[in-house]
């Protein structure tokens, strides 16, 4: 296992994620971590990038115990800073030219160790920076092993030990041989390159079990997606009948998709989901408001105010039952975009918005007080949970599904979430959807849907004047979701859809298509 110690970049999920792309499990730990708390040895330790500057005074410091365990390491941005200051305060100043983007590095060659880490990967590389500090000198006992226009010592490392650290971020797509990096990297280290998906299912389960307890019961949010159906098909696979799955109906769901879900999970997986009808309550709560954050918090504090009830109704069915336990987790299957673009180590970061699932939850349930979550794939990105649904037997159409937030229609209908506006969303996007099937394009896109803008436009039907809503479509293509492209939509077929919700929904005068990507558009509209 490969220790990270997350400084707090947007990115340092990312490293893991590489290490596991190359089967090495690494857990990633708060830079708070200290050593004498670890139960075991890691083979090599890898410190991340971080939004600080080392010379600040609220700046984060690793333990230095970590840097003389003798095995090794390799600094990351931030984690390069870190490394000199440690080693000398004088090491690091605030950088006159601020790198941030793309650059190439040429790499200095030895004739030692300290080859190894660029071993195979040529004499220049292009390279994704981001930073605004540099080293104004090398520390002692190190060598330049790396540099840029602009930074002569934009990789480094130790003479004798096996200590390395580098400016840039090997571990973002911008950086194309980055992955070979790291999978040198490994090598230094000697990890085994065994971790695979069914592993992680086991060791996952048996987590469960023990964080669950032997009569504790859990219950779970289902909605019929990828992420919480293989949150759920886990739970079921770690405690059988002592989890409950719910499916809230917040009104703002897809046509007839509550019932849709709960016939195909009793089918496929065997899952028997309830489903809790909060439509008017919802709606009731949703009426007026149009600030995106503050429907996000509502149906999130709603959602929660439910489940909680439904725990206790749970609770008091089972009473009689010949082992009666409390209802004591809260199942969510958040994945890792969702936490990053929500909190971050210690908050430095902005927070994008509050993904209902992570920082919509109220203040109770932070605390740890009521039902205690737990969000088994709170590690993992959209592809991994994939992959863990077809290992756990999830039939391909529902693992492929395009993700369908919390919120529901609530996000895509900007402005007010009325009874009239949500119908017209559901219409429109069953229409749109339904098409991008038929036209066999919906595994192309990794997301699409139809919403609808806050105001309205004029159009002519009929040689009569129309004032009518406008329907906003919106399909992206993306691996990870945090970053998105527009998909390039063959106008004929554009044109047919428009044409089909024009005619068929009344009230809408107008159809268009969002050609905005991630940044700066986000994928979801609130
Ligand atoms: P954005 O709009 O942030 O979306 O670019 C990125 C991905 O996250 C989903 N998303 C959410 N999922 N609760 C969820 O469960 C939310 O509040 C939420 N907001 C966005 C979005 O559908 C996309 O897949």
């Amino acid at each position: 296992t490969i220790l990270t110690l997350d400084f707090g970049s947007q990115y340092t999920h990312l490293v893991t994620r590489r290490l596991r792309d190359l089967n090495v499990y690494s857990e990633m730990l708060p830079c708070t971590t200290k050593l004498k708390d670890l139960s075991w040895k890691p083979k090599g330790i890898i410190l991340s990038g971080g939004p600080y500057s080392v010379y600040e005074d609220n700046a984060p410091h690793c333990d230095p115990a970590f840097l003389k365990l003798g095995i090794p390491i390799l600094g990351i941005c931030y984690g390069l800073q870190e490394l000199a200051w440690t080693i000398a305060k004088e090491n690091v100043t605030a950088g006159t030219a601020r790198e941030y983007g793309l650059a190439e590095v040429v790499a200095q060659r030895h004739n030692s160790h300290v080859d190894r880490l660029f071993e195979g990967l040529g004499d220049t590389m292009q390279v994704f920076m981001s930073h605004g500090d540099k080293l104004s000198q090398l520390p002692s006992g190190f060598c330049t092993i790396a540099t840029t226009r602009n930074s002569p010592f934009a990789g480094i490392a130790h003479e004798t030990e096996p200590i390395f650290a580098i400016q840039w971020h090997p571990e973002v797509e911008h950086t194309p041989r980055g992955k070979d990096l790291l999978r040198n990297f490994v090598g230094i280290c000697g990890a085994k390159q065994n971790w695979t998906m069914s592993n992680f299912i086991e060791q996952e389960i048996s987590r469960i079990r023990g964080l669950v307890g032997p009569t504790d019961h859990v219950i779970g949010a289902v909605s019929g997606g990828v992420d919480s159906t293989v949150a759920a098909k886990l739970m079921q696979e770690a405690i059988a009948d002592r989890f409950h799955a719910v499916l809230v109906d917040n009104g703002v769901m897809r046509l007839n998709e509550c019932q849709q879900v709960k016939q195909t999970l009793a089918q496929h997986l065997g899952i028997n989901l309830k489903i809790v009808d909060g439509a008017e309550r919802f709606l009731n709560g949703l009426a007026g408001v149009t600030e995106p954050e503050q429907k996000r918090k509502f149906i999130g504090g709603c959602f929660i105010d439910l489940f909680e009830e439904e725990a206790v109704k749970i609770e008091k069915a089972q009473e009689n039952a010949p082992s009666p336990g409390k209802v004591k987790w809260f199942l969510q299957g958040t994945l890792y975009p969702d936490v990053i673009e929500s909190l971050s180590f210690k908050g430095p970061s902005a927070t994008i918005k509050s993904h209902h699932n992570v920082g919509g939850l109220p203040q109770r349930m932070i605390d740890g007080q009521g039902l205690k979550l737990i969000e088994p794939l709170r590690e993992l990105f959209k592809d991994e949970v994939r992959e863990m649904g077809r290992q756990l037997g999830i039939h391909e159409d529902l693992v492929m599904r395009h993700p369908f937030p919390g919120p529901g229609l609530a996000i895509r209908i900007l402005g007010e979430v009325t009874a009239e506006r949500v119908d017209i969303a559901r219409r429109a996007d069953d229409i749109y959807i339904s098409m991008i099937r038929e036209a066999g394009i919906y595994n192309d896109m990794s997301q699409a849907y139809a919403g609808l803008d806050s105001s309205r436009s004029v159009g002519v039907m009929g040689d009569k004047r129309e004032y009518g809503y406008i329907v906003i479509l919106r399909a992206v293509r993306t691996s990870d979701f945090m970053t998105a492209e527009a998909y390039e939509f063959d106008w004929a077929l554009l044109k047919r859809i428009t044409s089909r919700i024009v005619n068929e929904i009344q009230g809408v005068s107008r159809v268009v298509y969002d050609s905005t990507s991630k940044p700066p558009g986000t994928i979801e509209l609130e």
